[in-house]
C-alpha cells in the first residue's frame, strides 16, 4: 500500500508564502497545456482551472482570449490570483471552492488540472474524478499534470505511473495521451512530470 504523503494546509501556506516562492509557480502557460491546445485547435471556449492556486495559468489563458474560470479551495490563494489579474488587467472569474464539494453549476469545453488531483489522497480520487466529469460538457477535454512515478526527491504530492492514471480515468475518458513530461516552477531541477489528454466519453 503506498504510504500516506503529507499535504499541506493550503489556506495556511498561501496566508504565509508569497506565491512567487512557491515550488509550482510559473508565469508562462504550461508548455504542455499550450502544445495541446494546439494539437487539439483549442482556440475559443469557457476552460475551467482547478486548483488555480497563484493562478499564472488562468491569467495567461484569459490573456491568451479563452473565457476562464478558475477556483482554488484557498480564499487567499483566489484573492492574490484576483489581485495578479486586476494588476495585469485581466478578467479571469476566481472563485473559492473545494472541488470534492463543488458548487460550480456549469459545464465547460476544458477543465485545466495543473497539481490538484496529485494532492488527493487516495480515497479522495474517485470523488475528484466524478466532480471532474461532471464540469466538462460532452467530448470536453481534461488536460492533467501530475507527478510522475519517475520523480524520486522525498517531499511532495502523490506519483503516478501511466497505467494508474489509466485506471482512474478511462471508464469515464478517452485517454488520448499521457506522455512523461517535467513541472516547471522555481525548483532548480523540474519535478518529473506526467502530461495527460482526456476527453470526456
Ligand atoms: C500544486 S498547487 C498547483 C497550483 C496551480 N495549479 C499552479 O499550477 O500554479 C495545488 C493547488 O490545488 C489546490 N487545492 C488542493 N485541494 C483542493 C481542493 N479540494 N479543491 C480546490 N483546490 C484545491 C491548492 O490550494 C493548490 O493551490
Amino acid at each position: 500500500m503506498t504510504e500516506k504523503r503529507e499535504i499541506p494546509d493550503w489556506e495556511e501556506l498561501y496566508q504565509k508564502e508569497p506565491v512567487e516562492k512557491l515550488p509550482w509557480f510559473y508565469e508562462e502557460i504550461d508548455h504542455d497545456f499550450a502544445k495541446a491546445l494546439t494539437q487539439w485547435n483549442i482556440t475559443a471556449g469557457h476552460i475551467l482551472d482547478i486548483g488555480t492556486g497563484p493562478g499564472t495559468q488562468a491569467i495567461a489563458l484569459a490573456k491568451m482570449g479563452f473565457t476562464v474560470t478558475a477556483t482554488d479551495i484557498s480564499e487567499t490563494a483566489i484573492e492574490k490570483a484576483l489581485l495578479r489579474s486586476q494588476e495585469m488587467d485581466c478578467q479571469v472569474d476566481f472563485i473559492k471552492d473545494d472541488i470534492l464539494n463543488t458548487q460550480l453549476d456549469k459545464t465547460f469545453n476544458l477543465v485545466l488540472d495543473r497539481g490538484c488531483f496529485h494532492t488527493m489522497h487516495s480515497e479522495q480520487r474517485q470523488d475528484f474524478i466524478k466532480a471532474v466529469y461532471n464540469l466538462i460538457e460532452p467530448k470536453g477535454y481534461l488536460f492533467l499534470k501530475c507527478f510522475s512515478h519517475l520523480e524520486t526527491r522525498e517531499e511532495g504530492p502523490y506519483r503516478f505511473t501511466p497505467e494508474e492514471i489509466t485506471s482512474y480515468f478511462a471508464s469515464q475518458f478517452k485517454i488520448h495521451s499521457i506522455s512523461q513530461s517535467v513541472f516547471h516552477g522555481t525548483h532548480e531541477d523540474f519535478p518529473k512530470a506526467l502530461f495527460c489528454v482526456m476527453e470526456k466519453v
